[in-house]
């Protein structure tokens, strides 16, 4: 009796977990659609006709099943940006690391559960230059009955920047690598994929987001852009940052926020101005000096419902919006002060002590001219990037991940470098040419199952110093510091944040500084590590950890899914 109701108690409580964690099936359709921009119409690869493409929406715990049919003419790849994908890096998407691209006319399903994570992600192509416009959001909401660490907002919206050329940006990508020169910059960013109406044609092509007097928003903003961190501001309103990378944050209140392309970050917002209309204003920080940038200006409006003047005149009568201040484009104490202000909402558990201790160089460089090629690069060179003076090559005959788990030899090394091969002053001024030269292989960093990691990320001067914002697939990790100039361990070390540092997937290593990580190695596979920035990943600015299997049940690679893609 007594047993029979304990059972019953059981399978009801198995009910309730089972309801919670649900599984989702989508259809992605990648294709080419027309859309009107900037006066004119172009052709754009999309998923499901949709640019931005469909945001997905999730529980924690549920896993998604998502079948991709590539209808473009490009090879493709899906990535989650931010989902773990614990031992299960055959979807995680980047194209020959975990998979091969899927082709034209080709299907692959994509199937993940999300395990312990909720928050702003998204996901994006991950091959070419295809994210530009193939990407959108992933919300992932708390499990049923865990409410959010603040007061339940009223409402909330995606905002996702995005980066427009007014040419398929796969051909800037084609021509830049013919030239070996920079890549042409953007002629727009977008919100929601609007660049917003300081552009002409654009009186009908703005976001706008509604509001109400007195009630709270939260903006969950994504970084999509392909080539350039932005600062964002919404004129006359706080904005009190509870999130960053699907990781909550000690609320704090700002105007102006900063994201590097990969980056998320969720703020509420309080309609608390004069009903009216306001501008949520983003452009650039370009933090290297006299490189080429887009200078241009995104706007969306941020509208008060039932205002008085939109009820009795409608919008064309409305006095315009108000516009906010936005820091100089060169402006690197705001973009600091801002990463600096993210910790975790108490204390966490910071891995320590270490045993993997790697000091990564993150930086430009150049390669020399091979006959028969062009090179628009300065001083007749072709650009470089590299970590550790290793620039990155992406295999091209087989995955690495496949590589990895069906012992094919030749597809990479495994030699790439835990520090760079000579130490020099990397933040000088005139840095030495001989210094200038990367060394391009697939090498891959070996990681033991549950080891300790830390990776000091240290930016160099050579040819110009810039914010890049390195991204880890796989995992979440702590941001222990960050600074400026050369990192010393003596000194530095005590600036540790061994108790609440921020928990992020991207972090900006500030220009001509240095950055702190640390993780704990306990997801098996292999797992990119890149800038974010695509003009510098297409150079070589990345590498790939392989973290071994560990000896439990639970702590190694899944067998490939049947539909994996062939090179
Ligand atoms: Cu958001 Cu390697 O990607």
């Amino acid at each position: 009796m007594f047993s029979s109701f304990l059972s019953s108690l059981l399978l009801l409580l198995l009910a309730v977990v089972y309801a919670n964690a649900e599984i989702q099936y989508q259809d992605f359709v990648v294709k080419e659609i027309s859309v009107k921009r900037l006066c004119k119409t172009h052709q754009v690869i999309t998923v499901n006709g949709q640019y931005p493409g469909p945001t997905l929406t999730a529980t924690d715990g549920d896993t998604l099943v998502i079948k991709v049919t590539n209808l473009a003419r490009y090879n493709i790849t899906l990535h989650w940006h931010g989902i773990q994908q614990i031992r299960n890096g055959w979807a995680d998407g980047p194209d020959y690391i975990t998979q091969c691209p899927i082709v034209p006319g080709a299907t692959y399903v994509y199937k993940f559960t999300i395990i312990n994570q909720e928050g702003t992600l998204w996901w994006h192509a991950h091959a070419l230059w295809l994210r530009a416009t193939v990407h959108g959001a992933l919300i992932v909401y708390p499990k049923l009955g865990k409410p959010y660490p603040f007061d339940k907002p009223q409402r909330e919206y995606p905002i996702i920047l995005g980066e427009w050329w007014n040419r398929d940006p796969n051909e800037v990508l084609r021509q830049a690598t013919i030239t070996g020169a920079g890549p042409n910059v953007s002629d727009a960013y977008t919100i929601n994929g609007r660049p917003g109406d300081l552009f002409p044609c654009s009186n009908q092509g703005t976001s706008i987001f509604p509001v109400v007097s007195g009630e709270t928003t939260l903006f969950r903003i994504i970084n999509a852009a392909m080539n350039t961190e932005l600062f964002v501001s919404i004129a006359g309103h706080h904005m009190t940052v509870v999130a960053a990378d699907s990781a909550y944050t000690k609320p704090f209140t700002t105007t102006v926020i900063l994201l590097g392309p990969g980056q998320t970050t969720d703020v509420l917002v309080t309609a608390d101005q004069p009903a009216g209309r306001y501008y949520i204003a983003a452009r650039a920080y370009a933090s290297a000096q006299g490189v080429p940038f887009d200078n241009t200006t995104v706007t969306a409006i941020l509208e008060y419902k039932f205002s008085s003047c939109t009820a009795i005149h409608g919008v064309q009568t409305m006095p315009p919006p108000l516009v906010p201040l936005l820091p100089a484009y060169n402006d690197t104490s705001t973009a600091t002060a801002f990463s600096a202000a993210l910790h975790s909402p108490g204390p966490v558990n910071v891995p320590d002590p270490v045993n993997e201790t790697l000091f990564f160089t993150v930086g430009l460089g150049l390669l020399g001219c091979p006959p028969g090629m062009v090179c628009g690069g300065p001083n007749g060179n072709r650009f470089a990037a590299s970590i550790n003076n290793a620039s990155f090559v992406l295999p091209s005959t087989l995955s690495m991940l496949q590589a990895y788990y069906f012992n094919v030899p030749g597809v990479y090394t495994e030699d790439f470098p835990p520090e760079p091969p000579i130490m020099f002053d990397f933040t000088a001024n005139n840095i030495s040419l001989s210094l200038l030269q990367p060394v391009q292989g697939t090498k891959v960093y070996r990681l033991k199952y549950g080891s300790a990691v830390q990776i000091v990320f240290q930016g160099t001067n050579i040819i110009s110093g810039e914010e890049h914002p390195m991204h880890l697939h796989g995992y979440q990790f702590y941001v222990l510091a960050t600074g400026f100039g050369n990192f010393n361990p003596d000194v530095d070390t005590e600036k540790f944040n061994m108790v609440d540092p921020p928990e992020r997937n991207t972090i900006g290593v500030p220009v001509n500084g240095w950055a702190v990580i640390r993780f704990i190695a306990d997801n098996p596979g292999v797992w990119l590590l890149h800038c974010h920035i695509d003009a510098h990943l297409m150079w070589g600015l990345a590498m790939a950890f392989i973290v071994e299997n560990g000896e439990g049940d639970d702590q190694s690679l899944l067998p490939p899914p049947l539909d994996l893609p062939v090179c």
